[in-house]
């Protein structure tokens, strides 16, 4: 085992490329309730951004290391109180900080040590890709489809981004359990791509109304349950087109990414709407799943998300490798438009096959 490590380290809040820096650090050494796993690949976020310039819903201690959310790697070292995990096991870590009360874990360096209740195993044969990547957009598509909205068989569920991982998640999860989604995309180019991939119907906000294309596909009275992953303007006319009584579950805000001005970071609701029909806009966040369910039932969940994976119910879209170094070109890539994958760092363990 060696003493020392690489990690990427921010040294304060900012523009990610600007106050990352590659650095050394001690590997550090599992304490009671925690294994220590060799990091094997670990993706880059949106959220993960956001941290670092301080605009997410927690902040990490500076100097921190970067990537708060998943990766796959190898059990190293357990300590001596642990049940059921085995040194040498290949293993996801959900290491989302729980809101509240969790301790933060970066996930952008070679060993990082997690809380064994956010350790599950996973088959070798499902790729470093797919593996690192499960945690977090699979378990979030799962928990708004099933949990928090119920969609039903049959019924309409409305989604933006649906070019987005969570938003195709949803496309497959919505086939395998038999409902219908409308997917709003903002690209001409992404309506055919989402047709194909399963998608009911596409809506393309560059040269369509929402509004009339959602009552002309589920009626005049709209929809009862949509998600929204853009907010801003699009998420204001997801909320327009809900049936009276409908509700929305706001999880993202990729129309506010790297806004500063406070009117950009909003939804405007139509107050009357809101109130006569009694629509619901709510929020959902995995930080706060994770915060206030079980770690019994955190774990369930998340075995049930391998299971989708690994029987190829759900196929998470392949990322794009980098090794640490290059950062500041796997950052660019992860906040291009139209981009084919999401960045993923990864590192050599001299056991596994590149090729995964
Ligand atoms: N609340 C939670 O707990 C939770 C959990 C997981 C994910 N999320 C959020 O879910 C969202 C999707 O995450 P992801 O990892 O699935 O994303 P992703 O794979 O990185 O994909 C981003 C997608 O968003 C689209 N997009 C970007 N900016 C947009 C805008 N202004 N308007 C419309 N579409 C836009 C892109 O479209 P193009 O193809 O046209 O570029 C792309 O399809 C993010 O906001 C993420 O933070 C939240």
């Amino acid at each position: 085992m060696p003493q020392s490590m690489r990690a990427l380290v921010a040294g304060k809040v900012g523009e990610p490329t600007d106050v990352l820096r590659l650095e050394s650090r001690p590997v550090p050494t599992p304490g009671a309730g925690q294994a220590l796993i060799r990091v094997k690949a670990t993706p880059i976020h949106a959220s993960d951004l956001h941290v670092l310039r301080g605009r997410y819903g927690f902040s990490p201690e500076f100097p921190a290391v970067g990537g708060h959310m998943e990766c796959v790697g190898r059990i190293e070292a357990l300590s001596p109180d642990t049940e059921g995990l085995k040194v040498g096991e290949r293993v996801v870590v959900a290491a989302v900080p729980a809101v509240p009360g969790h301790h933060v874990v970066g996930t952008w360096q070679e060993y990082l040590v997690a809380d064994t209740r956010r350790i599950l195993p996973v088959p070798d044969h499902l790729s470093d890709s797919s593996a690192c990547q499960l945690a977090v957009n699979p378990l979030t598509a799962l928990l708004l489809v099933t949990r928090e909205l119920d969609v039903q068989p049959g019924e309409w569920l409305l989604q933006t981004a649906a070019g987005s991982t969570v938003g195709r998640l949803v496309i497959q999860l919505a086939r395998h359990l038999g409902m219908r989604t409308i997917n709003v995309v903002r690209r001409r180019g992404a309506v055919e791509e989402i047709k194909a991939f399963g998608g009911d119907e596409v809506i393309c906000t560059e040269d369509e109304d929402l509004l009339q294309r959602v009552a002309e596909i589920a009626g005049p009275a709209g929809v009862r349950k949509a998600i929204d992953c853009v907010a801003g303007l699009v998420g204001a006319q997801v909320s327009q087109a809900l049936a009276p009584g409908g509700e929305v579950v706001v999880y993202g805000a990729l129309s506010t990414h790297r806004q500063t001005d406070p009117a950009a970071l909003t939804i405007p609701l139509q107050a009357r709407s809101v109130i006569y029909e009694t629509k619901v806009v709510r929020g959902f966040w995995l930080n706060r799943w994770f915060g206030t369910a079980s770690p019994e039932d955190a774990l369930h969940a998340l075995s049930q998300v391998r299971s989708l994976v690994v029987d190829e119910v759900l196929s998470i879209p392949q990322g794009q490798p980098f090794p640490l170094e290059r950062f500041t070109e796997a950052i660019a890539l992860a906040e291009t438009p139209a981009r084919d994958a999401k960045p993923l760092f990864v590192f050599e363990d001299g056991r596994d096959n590149d090729d995964r």
